[in-house]
This record gives structure tokens, sequence and C-alpha cells, in this order.
């Protein structure tokens, strides 16, 4: 039995989102196929997480410079704990998923906040004598982005390269991406563009 994490990074009501609507047929069809895995959801614009802050970032380079815990004060004791312990939870996820819109040619901000607080030493990677490696192996991905012009395989899609970037770094290289592009600019296309779109998203699900 997997355990799935559903990250939705988009603060309008799944019936109002492209990516969200596509992501949700992926996730009803994985269920089909899995019926006892375990699928958590969390909407980085709806649900709270503990993101990184001035506490944080004094916390952590008090211990970066090798001052013991104790020398943090209590509140930055208490916020580099809470950003572990999420990290801690994240990591044992086996799959992720996540659905974001482009906004400005990058992911929306919330997401790249969630993303700071995973990305934690001995949490989901480790540093080495000459680098970094990732500890979250044999993990998988996908990716759903929606945007209104259309980018994919072009230098200005940066969004999804950037989240094959950082999974990649945390150790997910197992990273499946659906484009939903253009609904908006072809509104003619738009009926088709989603077919496809879902018919794309259903398939990454049969083996995901
Ligand atoms: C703040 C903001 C910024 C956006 N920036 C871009 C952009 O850089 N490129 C683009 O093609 N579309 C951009 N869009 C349009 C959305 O990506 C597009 O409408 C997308 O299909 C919305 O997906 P959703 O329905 O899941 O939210 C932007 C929309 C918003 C609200």
């Amino acid at each position: 039995m997997a355990k799935i994490l559903y990250i939705a990074a988009n603060p309008k009501d799944e019936e109002n989102s492209i990516s969200l609507k596509v992501a949700r047929k992926f996730i009803e069809k994985y269920k089909k196929i899995n019926p006892d895995d375990i699928i958590d959801e969390i909407n980085v614009y709806n649900d709270e997480f503990p993101i990184v802050d001035k506490d944080t970032v004094n916390g952590w380079e008090k211990l970066w410079t090798a001052q013991p815990f104790e020398s943090l004060s209590d509140v930055e004791k208490q916020k580099t704990q809470a950003i572990d312990e999420f990290a801690e939870e994240f990591s044992l996820y086996d799959k992720y998923i996540i659905a974001n819109p482009m906004w400005n040619f990058n992911i929306p901000p919330k997401l790249k906040a969630f993303i700071d607080s995973v990305v934690i030493v001995d949490k989901t990677f480790k540093f080495i004598e000459n680098g970094a490696i990732g500890l979250l192996e044999n993990k998988k991905l996908f990716h759903v982005q929606s945007s209104g012009g259309i980018y994919k395989g072009s230098p200005h899609e940066i969004s999804d390269s950037y989240l094959r970037t950082i999974f990649g770094f945390m150790g997910v290289t197992d990273v499946r991406s659906v484009f939903v592009e253009g609904v908006y600019m072809f509104p003619e296309k738009a009926a088709e563009i989603m077919k496809q779109a879902i018919k794309k998203a259903q398939s990454l699900a049969l083996d995901f």
C-alpha cells in the first residue's frame, strides 16, 4: 500500500481550475487502479504549513555555524523543529502529485514556500564529501501545469523544469508531466485541449 501526497497549488476552487480538474481526473483513475493506496491532500493556499521566516533562518544559521540547539531562542527552536517535522512527514510519502497554474512563467509563490519547507537537510537530502545527495529514492512525481500560452519544450518553460530540478535534488527522478496549455488563448480548441490533457493524465496514472 503506497502513500501519496497531492499538493494543490491554486487559490481557485477546483471546479474553476484547469490544473486542479486534470489532477482530479488523474487521482480518480489512480484510485480505481490502486484502491488501497492512501492519498492525502494539501492545498498550499488553503492549508496552514510552517514557512521559512526570520526566526527559522536565524535558527538555522546558528546551527550551521556549530552553535548548540540550546543557543536558539524559544521561537527559533519551535519554528526550526516545526519545519523539520513537516519535511520528515513529507519524506514518508511514496509518491507526489502537484497541480499548479503557471504564474508569470513560474510556479505560484506558495508552492515555492512549500518547497522551501521540505527541502531540508537530513530529511530530504544530505551533504556528502563533495556535494549533496537526495534521500527520496524510488519515489515518483506527477505534475500537471496549466498555462495561458504554450511553452512546453521552449526556453520559457522554467516552472516544470524547476520542479524536475528540485525534486531531482531530493532524489525523485521519475517525473511525469502534463501541460494543459492555451485553453483561454484558443477558446475554440479548449474542449479538445482539456480532453487530450485528461487522456494523457489518465494514461500516466496506469503505472504511476
Ligand atoms: C497571476 C497570474 C499570472 C499568470 N502568468 C501567466 C504566464 O506567465 N504565462 C501564461 O501563459 N499564463 C499565465 N497566467 C494564466 C494562467 O496560467 C492560465 O489561465 C491557466 O490556464 C490557469 O490555470 P488554472 O485554471 O488551473 O488556474 C497567469 C495567471 C495569473 C492569475
